[in-house]
């Protein structure tokens, strides 16, 4: 990587997913901007401890990492209040000035997931576009290096990192109350049993006392994240997570697909507000709270698992793309492979287990035999599936690269290389009832890019509630899709087969709502110069 990012320029969560970096605790704080003045000094007092992308690694190996981290985001009716010059906000795309409610059409969330069933902190002011989530507030507590790698050390880790969060919670507060004339902690998030909470917190998920990458349904998550230009800590973990080249190589995605002021896939800058110091090295954050449907999922994939030939473990890693213990489909299509696959994982260093859990692309499997075109992942980033041309693979829909039109894409990935998200945020509450869907749980994401309508909305309303980009109809991908919503229209997704054999693709029919959307808004995410520039109302767009 040539490239050299300002990294004390750029928020920290930007470039980091904290639970990844030792930090598995998170608050998360929507505040109301209620005077303009005061409002501005709020921010240059939250400003001076925002944590930056700044490498924590010291001279001597170690790193030095803060305790606490803390960031800061607004929506677009914050930056309204906060007195930004009108010729400056018009510039912002128009999807984050409407804000996510009033995309919910474009975004599937209709019925349990509509605006209505939301947590009451995103709820509007009487007009249809006046969010009052003006600032949003994300909080990580570090989990220091346990004393003993033992359950009671793990325990005493965890404590500290709860702590921690505390800690960063009673800063906010102090830093509050010295504003309370200009902003307002806003409450009404839901907690399991109807209470409402000023903040959402978010874990890492711990079982038998240890801590673990899953979400609640089961799943090892959180593995592939883009890798862009100019990251230091990010050199060697391109391989499955920046973009595809031909021979399949791979290279960092090109920082403009993430950060403003920076050339993107399209060698272009990414439309931004003037002046240029206000956008540059920021970026758009989508902020989803999404309910795991835990009871209905478990007795759903039992119910399939029983018909399905390849019984109920092969068919929950048929829904993502991954085995649950993390293992791509695309490298270990059974269980035998799965198990030799894990074996040499436990062997690995740290950094070849990185690559060997990301490395791999769908050109190999076209027809879906072992991923299929319905699978969670392969839908959200087909890695350069979508380009191959006329040719082989008999009875596939979709053809290889190998044909007669071989080299037609020079670029293999060129159309997902310019749908990437990059993916923050943690599990939220807990599941005390397998068997059932009721409280509070699932995950808050928090989804970063340059461009929302072309790289997140545009995954959500045509990769996920749509197949036809993979030749699959209206068939929706099978976790996210908004499934039934209206309770008339079951959807069903196939699980395809190797083309050449007997077997007989299965259809995974009647598949209920397995994810409901709980909440949410866009944000933008300014870098550490536009920050001082908004506490200092000295925005000029001339
Ligand atoms: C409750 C909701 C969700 C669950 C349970 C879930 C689960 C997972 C799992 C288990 C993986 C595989 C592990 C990994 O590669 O990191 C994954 C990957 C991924 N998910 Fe999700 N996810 C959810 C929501 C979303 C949403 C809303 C988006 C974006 C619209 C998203 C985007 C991605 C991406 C980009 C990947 C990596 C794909 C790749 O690069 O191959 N996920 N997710």
């Amino acid at each position: 990587m040539n490239k050299k990012l300002e990294l004390a320029d750029i928020q920290g969560n930007v470039l980091r997913a904290y639970g990844r970096f030792g930090y598995p605790a998170a608050r998360y704080v929507c505040l109301n901007v209620k005077n303009e003045i005061r409002g501005r000094d709020f921010i240059a007092a939250v400003t001076e401890r925002v944590t930056t992308a700044i490498d924590w690694s010291t001279e001597d190996g170690k790193k030095l990492k803060p305790n606490w981290t803390a960031n800061i985001a607004f929506s677009y009716q914050g930056l309204r209040k906060l007195g930004l010059p009108r010729a400056s906000l018009v510039e912002f795309s128009p999807e984050f000035s409407q804000g996510m409610k009033a995309r919910k059409d474009i975004l599937g969330d209709q019925g349990p997931s509509a605006p209505e069933n939301w947590d009451p902190v995103w709820e509007r002011n009487g007009k249809d576009f006046e969010s009052n989530v003006h600032i949003l507030i994300t909080l990580n507590g570090l989990m220091p290096a346990p004393v003993t790698e033992d359950a009671n050390g793990m325990q005493e880790a965890r404590e500290a990192s709860l702590e921690h969060r505390e800690q960063a919670y009673e800063w906010l507060l102090e830093v509050v109350k010295e504003h309370d004339d200009g902003v307002a902690v806003l409450g009404g998030h839901c907690g399991a049993n109807g209470e409402k909470f000023d903040y959402q917190d978010a874990d890492v998920l711990f079982e038998d006392g240890m801590p673990t990458a899953k979400e609640h349904f089961g799943y090892h998550d959180g593995i592939s994240d883009p890798v862009i230009e100019g990251v230091p800590y990010d050199e060697g973990r391109v391989e499955g997570r920046g973009k595809l080249l031909e021979g399949g190589k791979w290279a960092p995605l090109a920082t403009g697909e993430f950060l403003f002021g920076h050339i993107d896939e399209a060698h272009e800058y990414p439309p931004a507000p003037r002046p240029i110091l206000l956008s540059r090295n920021g970026t758009y954050m989508v902020f989803r709270k999404l309910h795991e449907n835990v009871g209905t999922f478990n007795a759903f994939l039992s119910e399939h698992g029983k018909k399905y030939p390849g019984g109920e473990e092969l068919l929950a890693a048929k829904f993502v793309g991954r085995w649950k213990d993390g293992t791509p489909l695309v490298l270990a299509p059974n269980e035998e492979k799965r198990k030799a696959f894990q074996d040499k994982l436990k062997e690995a260093s740290l950094e070849e287990q990185e690559r060997m859990l990301s490395d791999f692309s769908y050109e190999d499997d076209m027809s879906g035999a072992k991923c299929p075109f319905s699978a969670h992942m392969r839908r959200i980033n087909p890695r350069g599936s979508l380009e191959q041309v006329a040719g082989e693979v008999p009875g596939s829909m979709i053809r290889s690269m190998k044909g007669e039109n071989e080299g037609a894409f020079d670029t293999p990935g060129a159309l997902a290389n310019r749908r990437r998200i990059m993916r923050r945020g943690l599990p939220y509450g807990t599941v005390s009832d397998r068997t059932s869907d009721k409280g509070n749980h699932g995950i808050v994401i928090m989804m970063l890019n340059a461009n929302i309508n072309r790289e997140f909305e545009f995954v959500q309303q045509q990769w996920i509630n749509y197949g036809n980009d993979f030749k699959a109809a209206n068939d929706k991908e099978i976790l996210l899709g908004n499934h039934n919503i209206d309770g008339k229209s079951p959807s069903k997704a196939v699980i395809q087969v190797d083309p050449e054999s007997d077997d007989v693709p299965y259809i995974v029919s009647d598949i209920p709502l397995l994810v409901e959307t709980r909440g949410g808004d866009y944000f933008f995410v300014p870098s550490m110069t536009a920050l001082r520039l908004i506490a200092r109302g000295v925005i000029d767009p001339t």
